[in-house]
């Protein structure tokens, strides 16, 4: 490196510093659109996630259709969530994650 480029570099460094500081914070995104990311990743094989999504390869219910359970609550939703199911390892998330995805369901439901 030559004194030359040394305060070109420093610049750059200091541009991708800045730049990373305009991306939104982690913590602005509200539980919802965390839980509809988490579910895309790891329910959409399975069920239709957003409501214009495509269908998996199984019958399970598309979210909405959960959503219109009027039975489950973010709670309940979350609780279930947190428990394997149809024997699949990544269909029981932790509390954090379930939670998210809980309200993200909940936030499909119509009125
Ligand atoms: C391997 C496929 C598969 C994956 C992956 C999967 N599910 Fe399911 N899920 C199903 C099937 C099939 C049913 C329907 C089971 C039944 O009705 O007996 C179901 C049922 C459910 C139900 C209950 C619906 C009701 O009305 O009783 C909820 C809630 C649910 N899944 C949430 C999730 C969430 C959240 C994820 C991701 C963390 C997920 N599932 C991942 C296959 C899957």
């Amino acid at each position: 490196m030559t004194a030359l480029d040394f305060p070109q570099r420093r610049a750059t460094a200091l541009a991708l510093l800045l730049g990373l500081g305009l991306a939104p914070p982690a913590g602005a995104q509200t539980p919802a659109s965390a839980g509809q990311q988490l579910a895309t990743k790891y329910c959409a094989y399975c069920h239709v996630v957003t409501p214009s999504g495509s269908g998996g390869w199984t019958n399970a219910p598309a979210f909405q259709t959960i959503a219109g359970n009027k039975q489950f609550t973010a709670a309940s939703l979350s609780a279930f969530i947190q428990t394997q199911h149809e024997k699949m390892l990544n269909t029981g998330r932790p509390r954090n994650e379930s939670d998210d995805i809980a309200a993200y369901i909940i936030s499909l439901r119509r009125q």
